[in-house]
């Protein structure tokens, strides 16, 4: 790989049923209250319970985020959603605190037998030179299909890096603090080795599904003489404009899902982004966590028992104690019979602790897959959250939700990876020169 160029590389790689259809509504056969008794029960017999931005630019200018009355985006924003962009220079990578955009191609690559520090650094440089054009709505060099860069849609490309990467590059002393594996999670994990760790990521976001395949097209043929591809998973989210801007996006559950998150920069500098010191100031930790929904069970339960599970209305997100989504949610309240209004193991609680909200930011994913031969979907969520630290702020969340959410017996993480997400770089530098350079 030693002698490897760029610009070589990139010359010679070219290389319902029928039986359902007239019914109204499935009978709802869990009510919130056996839930509660359900859940309360299996919780105190020690069981696993029961049974939980980026700038951007058209053309040069800024877009208009403000929503109008009928909650649309404005015309002349919805006519250049394909145009827009992310500015992919920065202290940060793009893709973190960039408003999550429609679709997703998570690329995962192992580092292939005898790729070293310096042909890493290799790889960097020509991913970094592809994704600065694509992202700005240039090909990369060498691209045969150049009118499909003319479209970025918000493209971001984010690179990371697995645990196993600073070992095999000979640099275990370079692992930022707090970036490890993830421990098991027995109660809750059915983990499937297709979905495990990797060396390298490559997280592709666009609101264009035609701009992430090609990107994802580029970028694995500019990698495969470096890294094998592990995996690729994809996801989305509702389509920009099919809501007002801004507003929490629903996951396919049905449940507003990202309500409370970092909003402003003091608070991504102190929970999102690595203080340093060190190569990784500015860098971030990335938790991937494949998560499959059990769709036909939860569509048995009836509404109020999806809403305690979560402690959030369906409607509109607020909080069981409050009206609006934004509401503070008041973990003390009860009921008119004396029960907790928000429950001991609701998502929401659990997910809290008894530290301050927000603790982590979660971008989450949507992913459809084929169905079975029964015809069950295979729905779920492709859980991503980014971190400062993924043993401080992580771990011990998940650990008292896999010990204790109602949410979990409708859903099963099958899939894991950890990723450390080196800080931006600027004109002339490259994703990890920090680190390689
Ligand atoms: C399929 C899996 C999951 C679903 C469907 C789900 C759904 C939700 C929903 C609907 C909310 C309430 C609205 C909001 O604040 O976004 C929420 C909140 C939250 N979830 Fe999840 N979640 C899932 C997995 C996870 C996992 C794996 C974690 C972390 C280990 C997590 C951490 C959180 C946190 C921190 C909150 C905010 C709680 C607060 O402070 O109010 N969730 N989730």
């Amino acid at each position: 790989m030693g002698d490897l160029s760029p610009s070589d590389h990139r010359t010679t790689s070219a290389q319902t049923s029928p039986i359902d259809s007239g019914r109204t509504l499935a009978q709802p056969r869990y009510s919130r209250r056996s839930l509660l008794f359900a859940s309360a029960a299996a919780a105190v017999g020690g069981a696993a319970a029961v049974a939980v931005g980026g700038g951007i630019t058209v053309a040069g200018r800024q877009i208009s985020t403000a929503a109008t009355t009928t909650g649309n985006i404005e015309q002349d924003e919805a006519d250049s959603v394909g145009t827009a962009t992310v500015p992919f220079y920065g202290t940060h990578q793009a893709g973190v605190s960039t408003p999550a955009q429609a679709q997703v191609a998570l690329c995962a690559f192992d580092l292939r037998h005898g790729i070293d520090g310096i042909a890493l650094g290799k790889l960097l440089r020509i991913v970094t030179d592809d994704i600065a054009r694509i992202t700005s709505g240039r090909p990369a060099l060498g691209d045969t299909a150049p009118e499909l860069a003319a479209t970025p849609a918000r493209l971001t490309v984010t690179v990371g890096f697995g645990p196993a990467l600073f070992d095999k590059i000979g640099r275990p002393d370079a692992r930022p603090s707090g970036f490890a594996d993830l421990p098991a999670f027995p109660e809750i994990d059915r983990l499937e080795d297709r979905y495990g760790a990797a060396d390298l990521l490559l997280q592709i976001c666009a609101d264009d599904p035609v701009t992430v395949a090609h990107t994802q097209r580029m970028l694995l043929k500019d990698t495969r003489a470096f890294a094998s591809t592990r995996w690729v998973q994809r996801g989305f989210v509702r389509a920009r404009g099919s809501g007002p801007v801004g507003s929490t996006p629903r996951n396919v559950m049905g449940q507003v899902d990202g309500t409370v998150n970092p909003a402003d920069q003091s608070e991504f500098d102190q929970l999102v982004w690595h203080p340093g010191p060190g190569w990784f100031t500015g860098g971030t930790m990335m938790v991937l966590r494949r998560i499959r929904m059990d769709v036909n069970s939860w569509d048995a339960l009836d509404r109020s028992a999806m809403e305690t599970t979560v402690g959030r209305r369906l409607s509109n997100g607020a909080p069981l104690t409050g009206s609006d989504e934004h509401d503070e949610p008041d973990l003390r309240a009860t009921d008119a019979t004396g029960l907790l209004a928000i429950a001991d193991f609701a998502h929401l609680r659990l997910a809290r602790g008894e530290g301050p909200a927000p603790q982590i930011l979660r971008r989450p994913n949507n992913y459809d897959d084929s169905p079975g031969a029964d015809g069950d979907s295979d729905l779920g969520q492709l859980f991503c959250c980014y971190q400062a630290s993924i043993a401080s702020q992580f771990v011990p969340m998940q650990r008292r939700l896999a010990a204790g959410d109602l949410l979990n017996q409708w859903i099963t993480p099958i899939g894991s990876a950890v990723f450390a997400i080196p800080p931006g770089c600027e004109p002339g530098g490259y994703i990890g020169d920090g680190l390689l350079g």
